[in-house]
């Protein structure tokens, strides 16, 4: 049997670079900064880091709007720094996994500004160019990330271009055999560098249809993951020729040792499209379960969410589990409105479910959203959401470290370049100091996951229970979660018990609300 790849029951950790740690005193985390706060994360027992975008760029779009994909962002540091993180990272037994932007660049990016001379210039076709609709205006009715036509008219070439997020983010022409061309070099400069995959940005983007046809009505009651501003993506996203990509990069990934990750952003609404990701396992080797971190926290949905994902997944596939990122947010404020017991009780479940966990920056110390004053905000594609929680500041606010005018993130007297949040709040140091806390919990987790689950995917079984109760075995571990108001009985599987996420029940056979366990099986 070839050994399982390393991201199998791996703890993966989403660091959001210009919030993580500021070595330099300039208001913004960068990758010194990490290194110098990478104890954290061997001490936490995480298995690979992804990186937010560290590729230099204009950040309309904080980095992914690429301007040069082989090098680094100044103001995060230098390639000699990304090459000691990688380094140092690897001695404390983590990978480091970067993001990679292959649905669009920045305008900026050379290759546009030479395809927006003219249109005889030589990388005209790296992008999407479209002459205006018969009537004028816009080619067809599809929709930026802003709710606004999708398409910029260029009054040099007399061609509208298009862009599916900011109009500084032109779609790159996923049919032109040139663009596949650039992003294989690029994926083997960075194998080659020893970083160990990539996250992919808009995996589920890249081909777009080639008669570039309207797209339809979203249906009455559709969720978000389906389409939004009224429209339903289906030829502008989720191509069939997008697969052929992946199929093609998993080549190559599975030609170094050890086998490069491609982890897939992959934002589409059921279970069924997510596993399309996976290829008979010659895609994605992760594709990232946006279903399940939207689905409310209780009991019966999460249940069907997960058996609906295992399920779907091709034999021997990887699923991979996160409730919170850059752009959705933090599960501790949607999930669990910032109560601890629930907090403790969503790490359970995120940590002790087989395949892959990504934890976002925070997520360890139970860290909610941050209500950033308009004013304050830095993200131009969320400034005028309608819904409030539509702004994606929120959710990338620094990490406190420790309760220092700075903490710990910046220096004392220097303005983070998003509010930190509250000092009331948690933090690093004070956590780590106090083995009872959200931080010692999550630790904990991962280290039963390390122990007894291993490099295993193993089969999940859902237990049955009270409505409020979600419990399963898997790989001779039994997990209960106790989603609700009502004591629970402890499943009759569970055996010795190896971890509580609340004072120990009396008699132990209870669950008590918002309380969870996780036991070895009985044998
Ligand atoms: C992805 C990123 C998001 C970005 C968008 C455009 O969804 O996660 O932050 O704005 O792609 O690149
Ligand atoms: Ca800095």
């Amino acid at each position: 049997m070839p050994a399982s790849p390393w991201w199998h029951g791996a703890v993966l950790y989403q660091l959001y670079v210009r919030s993580w740690r500021d070595s330099n005193a300039d208001g913004y985390g960068d990758i010194p900064g990490i290194l110098a706060g990478l104890d954290h994360l061997s001490w936490l027992g995480v298995d690979g880091i992804w990186l937010s975008p560290t590729m230099p760029s204009p950040d309309e779009d904080w980095g992914y709007d690429v301007s040069d994909y082989t090098g680094v962002h100044p103001e995060l540091g230098t390639m000699a720094d990304l090459d000691a993180l990688i380094a140092a990272a690897a001695r404390s037994g983590m990978w480091v996994l970067l993001d990679l932007v292959p649905n669009h660049t920045s305008s900026a990016h050379p290759w546009f500004i030479d395809a927006a001379a003219s249109r005889d210039s030589a990388h005209r076709d790296y992008y999407v160019w479209a002459d205006a609709a018969p009537g004028g205006g816009p080619p067809n009715n599809w929709l930026d990330a802003t709710g606004h036509s999708a398409w910029q008219w260029d009054a040099r070439t007399g061609q509208y271009y298009l862009h599916n997020f900011l109009v500084g983010q032109p779609d790159l022409n996923w049919w032109l055999p040139a663009v596949h061309a650039e992003f294989r070099d690029i994926l083997e400069f960075w194998f080659d560098r020893g970083v160990a995959g990539f996250r992919i940005d808009v995996a589920h983007g890249l081909y777009k249809d080639a008669e570039l046809r309207d797209n339809p009505p979203l249906a009455p009651g559709s969720s978000e993951l389906d389409g939004r501003f009224g429209l339903r993506p289906l030829y502008n996203s989720g191509r069939p020729e997008t697969h052929g990509v992946f199929r093609d990069w998993r080549k190559i990934a599975d030609s170094y040792s050890p086998p490069r990750l491609l982890l897939g952003e992959t934002w589409v609404g059921d279970t069924a499209r997510l596993a399309s990701y996976y290829g008979s396992n010659d895609e994605l080797q992760l594709a990232f379960n946006f279903p399940f971190a939207f689905t409310p926290f209780e009991a019966p949905a999460l249940a069907r969410v997960i058996s609906d994902t295992l399920a779907a997944l091709p034999a021997g596939a990887c699923p991979v589990w996160m409730g919170s990122n850059h752009d959705i947010g933090r599960f501790p404020s949607r999930w669990c409105h910032g109560e601890e017991q629930l907090i403790r009780l969503a790490l359970l479940v995120l940590l002790m479910l087989p395949g892959a966990t990504m934890l976002y920056y925070g997520d360890e110390i139970g860290m909610t959203d941050v209500d950033v004053p308009p004013e304050l905000r830095r993200d131009d594609m969320t400034r005028n959401a309608a819904n409030p929680r539509g702004n994606r500041d929120r959710g990338r606010t620094p990490l406190r470290w420790d309760d220092s005018p700075g903490a710990g993130f910046t220096a004392a007297g220097v303005r983070p370049w998003l509010p930190l949040p509250s000092g009331s709040g948690p933090n690093v140091a004070a956590q780590r100091a106090d083995t009872q806390s959200v931080l010692w919990l999550c630790k904990q987790l991962i280290a039963i996951r390390h122990t007894e689950i291993g490099s295993e995917v193993p089969e999940l079984e859902l237990l049955p229970g009270p409505a409020g109760l979600l419990a399963y075995q898997a790989g001779g571990l039994v997990v209960a979660a106790n989603l609700s108001e009502q004591p629970a009985e402890v499943p009759a599987q569970a055996g010795q018990l190896l971890l509580a996420t609340g004072p120990q029940a009396r008699p132990a056979s209870v669950l008590p609300p918002w309380q969870g366990i996780v036991a070895r099986s009985r044998p």
